[in-house]
């Protein structure tokens, strides 16, 4: 049997309990899911498309891939051909099989950030591979690696990488013909800084060859629940993984083909979605602040990268006794150690309560 890590979330259920004994209830900072209602954009043209009795195309629909480069295009400065995008079911799935779908082979070292989405991990493990974690590729020497993943903005951290950083690891992953996959779920949620992606001309110097863009709508447009999220870039890689995901059956459904072009081509939904998560986050920073915590990185994203100098089990139970449930920082990395990650993804009522609670 595979060697997978433990499914860490089970050791928060006694914090949860300790959170919900709290008179005014837990507010939940613990997850990075969305709350907020479906853009009624979306719920249309899923409802329009409702009647979808046949296979749709792995591909996608040419309006779904057109919307996906448009989108790159008006918000990111991205230029892709429609023909370069590929929808997947929600980011995770690709995450967790890309290594698997490049054909990555046992062995080998898939390289992602020390602190880090739990995924790139296991989808390294799922192809056989080695998961290897850190933040400097020259600890690599002169190494020969399949994959490298790249998270900016960062889940746990928030942190923004430069395009003049990302340049740098392009340029060392093409000295050694690696690839570089760009998880770029939160581009969208830039606050004190901008973040830019892997496709952007500042980055890549021009050329795709070796780069992935990884998307998700999850985040912007109110999506997890629908699954939907594309992969952009190099036409070999998207060509091959549009070969696999083929035979594997990896396709997304119709209506949500559908959904998906709608709410890629409206940015009024996402730009309000947005103004929501800041004035989350201009409470709850400041609150933390004055509580004695110390918010480190997060200037973009949907995460609050805290500490109160304590170690993070302490600090869930800290937390917890207030009733605000958040997610040790062990849970990304052993670096993680002595930080929680407090997402911002709750109700403005529930946000107001951890404020008070907080004081
Ligand atoms: C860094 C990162 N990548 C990928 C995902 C997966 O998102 P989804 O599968 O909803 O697109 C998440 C979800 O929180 C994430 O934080």
């Amino acid at each position: 049997m595979l060697a997978l890590p433990d499914f860490p979330w089970d050791r928060l259920v006694p914090y949860q309990d300790l959170a919900r004994a709290h008179p005014g209830g837990m507010v939940d900072l613990s997850v990075g899911t969305p709350v907020d209602p479906v853009p009624p954009v979306a719920r249309e043209a899923l409802a329009a498309a409702a009647d979808s009795p046949g296979y749709p195309l792995t591909y996608g629909t040419p309006r779904l891939r057109e919307a996906a480069a448009g989108w790159l295009r008006r918000r990111h400065g991205v230029t892709v051909d429609p023909s370069d995008v590929l929808p997947t079911i929600g980011s995770k799935e690709l995450v967790a099989w890309l290594p698997t779908l490049l054909g990555v082979r046992p062995g080998e070292r898939v390289v992602f950030p020390e602190l880090a989405y739990p995924t790139y991990d296991v989808g390294a493990r799922l192809a056989g591979a080695e998961p290897y974690a850190t933040d400097g590729l020259l600890a690599l020497g002169p190494e020969r690696v399949p994959l490298v993943w790249v998270n900016s903005p960062s889940n746990p951290t928030g942190r923004v990488l430069p395009a003049e950083h990302l340049r740098k690891v392009v340029a060392w992953a093409r000295e050694r013909g690696a690839i570089v996959a760009s998880d770029e779920c939160y581009i969208e949620l830039g606050w004190e800084e901008h973040p830019v992606s892997v496709l952007h001309p500042d980055v890549c110097e021009g050329s795709h060859e070796n780069l992935l863009a990884v998307h998700s709508l999850s985040k912007r447009s109110n999506f997890a629940g629908y699954r939907a999220g594309f992969v952009a870039g190099d036409p070999r890689l998207v060509r091959r993984l549009l070969e696999v995901r083929k035979h594997a059956g990896m396709m997304m459904p119709a209506p949500v083909q559908a959904a998906t072009a709608a709410v890629l081509d409206d940015d009024a939904h996402a730009d309000e979605q947005r103004e929501r998560y800041a004035r989350r986050r201009a409470v709850l920073r400041p609150a933390l602040e004055r509580a004695g915590w110390r918010v480190e990185h997060s200037a973009a994203g949907l995460y609050l990268w805290a500490t109160d100098g304590t170690g993070c089990w302490d600090q869930v139970r800290a937390l917890a006794e207030r009733g605000i449930l958040v997610a040790p920082g062990e849970f990304y990395g052993g670096a993680g150690r002595g930080h929680v990650r407090i997402a911002i993804t709750a109700t403005d009522e529930r946000v107001d309560a951890a404020v008070s609670r907080l004081q």
